[in-house]
C-alpha cells in the first residue's frame, strides 16, 4: 500500500517522465529541421526511453494499488541555438531529474516504503548511464568545437543508437 504522499510523488514523477519525452522529442524536431537527421534519430530514441520510464512508474503505482492521476505536460523549448546547446540542455535535464529520483528516494526511507525503495534502485542506476550518455555527446561537440566535418561524422555516429526496447510488461 502506497501512502498518499508517495503516490503523489510516484505520479508528479510519471509527469516529469513524461516531460522528460516531450523535451527530447522537440529536439529531435528541432535538429531535424536543421538536417541533423542522426542527432534527430538519437533524441527520438531519448523520447522513447523517457515514456518507457514512465509507464514503468505507472505499472509500479498500479501494481501497490495506487491511482494514476495524470497532470498537463508542460511545453518544452522548441530552438536551441547550437547542437552543443541542445545537449548541455539534455545533461542539465539529467542532473535534474537525477535530483528529483534522489528525493524519491530519500522519501521512500523516510515512510520505510521498502518496495518503492526498491523499485526506485533502477532508476537511480539508469540515471548514472542517463548523465553519462548526455555528458559524452556534449565532450564530443566540444572537441570538434563546430567543425563541419566533426558534426557530419557525429552526426553519422549518433544515427546509429539502438532502438529503445521497453521491457515485458509485469505478470
Ligand atoms: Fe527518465
Ligand atoms: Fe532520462
Amino acid at each position: 500500500m502506497l501512502s498518499t504522499k508517495m503516490q503523489e510523488a510516484l505520479n508528479a514523477q510519471i509527469n516529469a517522465e513524461y516531460y522528460s519525452s516531450y523535451l527530447y522529442l522537440s529536439m529531435a524536431a528541432h535538429c531535424q529541421a536543421i538536417n541533423l537527421e542522426g542527432f534527430a534519430a538519437w533524441l527520438r530514441i531519448q523520447a522513447d526511453e523517457e515514456m518507457i520510464h514512465a509507464m514503468k512508474l505507472y505499472d509500479f503505482v498500479l501494481e501497490r494499488n495506487g491511482r494514476v492521476t495524470l497532470t498537463a505536460i508542460e511545453a518544452p523549448p522548441t530552438e536551441w541555438a547550437t547542437p552543443l546547446a541542445v545537449f548541455e540542455a539534455t545533461y542539465a535535464h539529467e542532473l535534474e531529474v537525477t535530483r528529483r529520483i534522489n528525493k524519491l528516494v530519500d522519501l521512500a526511507i523516510a515512510e520505510s516504503d521498502h518496495a518503492t525503495n526498491t523499485f526506485l534502485q533502477w532508476f537511480v542506476n539508469e540515471q548514472v548511464e542517463e548523465e553519462a550518455s548526455a555528458d559524452a555527446v556534449v565532450q564530443k561537440l566540444k572537441l570538434l568545437a563546430g567543425a563541419p566535418g566533426g558534426l557530419f561524422m557525429l552526426d553519422q555516429e549518433l544515427g546509429q543508437r539502438p532502438a529503445a526496447t521497453p521491457p515485458a510488461p509485469a505478470a
